[in-house]
């Protein structure tokens, strides 16, 4: 479907967009449409997909409402990253698209799809619930609504950034985790979960975090930094994440869950020998009873086709091993020392 223009200067040009289309009221599957259409420079994703809506093709579903990135609800990808379609422009869309004059807009991944552009939000607000992620108050009943219940900057400054989350799932859509494994609890629960646990004000901290540690939560987050680097507020995800861990460790030790262990193992071979031995990890994680039962056809697999990791004794320290110990100690010592400040 094409509406074209002639004016193909600086301030306008021809754009194709190739929208995910899917109706699962009569379609078998989804397909993809192309709708070309004149474009200003100024112009954003949302703006266009407006367009084409109301002057080529109705049927189009999308969700929007605020259009100035406040309400979170026009997450969806343009060109493989997922982002808000009303805070991003064309033109800068344009200028990294790997087909020339084309931009690829798909739903959100890792929720279910609703119809073209629109995914279901039911379950990351299932989440939201499932963990508590709500300030649970510790203020009697008797007293609310007839005093503040104030807390310092001090306090608000470790939650400031989260606050700014608007629940818009581009996080979520990018998890790798989540791609696997649908119950993974998803960063944007993380980082709630993280914002209401520093809150002095919440009575569930201790609940929240025993949810936390469980399987599907904070110890299956693998690090790779994706929500981080794909959250259209810029919010330091990470952080929330490492803040529940070692909050998990220091309230309910390290025996706790094969996460908190698998973190310590890890820990514990990078200062001895600034590498990983693998071949002991999953015992020092998980115990030899889990790690036989459920490992050990993977093994005998490994060990036929000569890929095992090497035993522990055939495992050399990395080069430089002095000096990257007196670093790794330093570095201990500042971290312990960034947390003891940060939980005064
Ligand atoms: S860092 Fe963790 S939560 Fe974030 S995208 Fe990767 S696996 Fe998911
Ligand atoms: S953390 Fe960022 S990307 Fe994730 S839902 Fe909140 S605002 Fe969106
Ligand atoms: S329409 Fe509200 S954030 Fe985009």
């Amino acid at each position: 479907m094409t509406v074209s223009t002639d004016h193909h200067n600086e301030a306008k040009r021809d754009v194709t967009f190739r929208v995910f289309r899917f109706n699962p009221q009569v379609d078998s599957k989804p397909y993809f449409d192309d709708y070309t259409i004149p474009v200003e420079r100024g112009i954003t994703v949302l703006r266009a997909l407006n367009y084409i809506k109301e002057h080529v093709d109705a049927s189009v579903s999308y969700r929007a409402f605020c259009q100035a990135g406040i309400c979170g609800s026009c997450g969806m990808r343009v060109n493989g990253i997922s982002m808000l379609a009303c805070t991003t422009q064309v033109w800068e869309v344009l200028e990294k698209s790997r087909e020339p004059g084309i931009i690829k807009v798909e739903p959100l991944r890792n929720l279910p799809l609703v119809k073209d552009l629109i995914v279901d939000m039911d379950p990351l607000v299932g989440k939201m619930t499932h963990y508590s992620n709500w300030v649970d108050s510790t203020m009697p009943e008797e007293e609310m609504g007839k005093k503040e219940f104030l807390i310092s900057e001090e306090e608000f400054l470790k939650y400031d950034k989260a606050t700014d989350c608007i629940l818009c799932a581009s996080c979520v859509s990018e998890c790798s985790i989540l791609r696997a494994n649908k119950e993974y609890v998803s960063p944007a629960v993380l980082l709630k979960s993280y914002r209401m646990n520093v809150d002095s004000r919440d009575g569930s901290h201790d609940v929240r975090l025993a949810e936390l540690v469980k399987d599907h939560g904070v110890w299956d987050c693998t690090h790779c930094y994706r929500c981080q680097e794909t959250c259209v507020k810029s919010i330091p995800i990470m952080d929330a994440i490492h803040g529940i861990r070692e909050d998990a460790i220091e309230k309910r030790g390290v025996k706790d869950t094969s996460g908190a262990k698998h973190a310590e193992a890890f820990m514990d071979d990078i200062a001895k020998k600034g590498k990983l031995v693998e071949a002991t990890l999953p015992f020092r994680t998980n115990g030899v009873f889990w790690t036989l039962q459920n490992l050990l056809p993977m093994a005998v697999k490994m060990i036929m086709k000569r890929r095992t990791p090497p035993p522990p004794p055939m495992v050399k320290p990395s080069k430089g091993i002095k000096v990257f110990r007196s670093m790794f100690r330093e570095m201990s010592e500042h971290v312990k020392q960034d947390h003891q400040s940060h939980n005064k």
